[in-house]
């Protein structure tokens, strides 16, 4: 029986990326990042996913600089089929999915946002949290649909704001428990998808006892 297989979209620095990475190889999470993807070309992610032995692919967006037009959408999804991913991880990925993808890939895939949503949807959303002066902030890990930010909702995490935050902090302190719950939800994805869990258990105290 195989782990799940999962494929990362991100355009940025890939610490999700990396967390998930850390939960594969601490033996939290099993699964197996198969291919990492980006819209941006220099990317830290694809760096990372480079250092770790990961295929790390540019994403072509035709030129356009924040459309994520349907053709590439739909070589996007083709090239994940193709390398057998399972579920899709959104990680920092800062284009719009549209349904040409999605039908491609129906309820398997994933986005981490910076936010206890449905507030704060969209770019910066801890800017958004001190600047509408929340006194709690947080991050949700959802199912995608082709709203921004707007799927149903499968993980929460709260942390509180102090009244001396500023962006970078505040930031960090909700990346702090992104690491956490990206690699909890991909796991309730795992048996949802129907990789069982008493298979990895059974593995596990047999890899323990050889
Ligand atoms: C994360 O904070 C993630 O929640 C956010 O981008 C950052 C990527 O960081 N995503 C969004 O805002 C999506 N709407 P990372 O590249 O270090 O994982």
């Amino acid at each position: 029986m195989r782990m799940i297989r999962l494929g990362i979209l991100g355009s940025g620095t890939g610490s999700n990326m990396l967390a998930l990475l850390e939960a594969i190889r601490a033996g939290n999470l099993k699964a197996e990042i198969v291919v990492v993807m980006s819209d941006v070309a220099d990317a830290k992610i694809l760096e990372h996913a480079r250092n770790a032995g990961i295929a790390a692919e540019w994403i072509d967006c035709l030129g356009y600089a924040n459309r994520f037009p349907e053709e590439a959408q739909r070589q996007t999804a083709l090239r994940l089929l193709d390398a057998g991913v399972d579920l899709v991880c959104l990680a920092g990925f800062m284009r719009l999915i549209k349904p040409v993808f999605l039908s491609m890939y129906a309820d398997r895939v994933l986005n981490i946002h910076p936010s206890l949503l449905p507030k704060f949807p969209g770019m910066k959303a801890w800017k958004q949290a001190l600047e509408a002066g929340e006194t709690e902030a947080g991050c949700t890990v959802h199912f995608v649909d082709a709203g921004m930010d707007t799927g149903p909702i499968i993980l929460q995490a709260k942390v509180p704001v102090h009244a001396d935050d500023d962006e970078h902090c505040l930031h960090q302190r909700i990346q702090q428990q992104e690491h956490l719950i990206y690699p909890q939800a991909v796991r309730l994805m795992a048996v949802r998808l129907g990789f069982p869990l008493w298979w990895w258990w059974i593995t596990d105290q047999w890899a323990d006892h050889r």
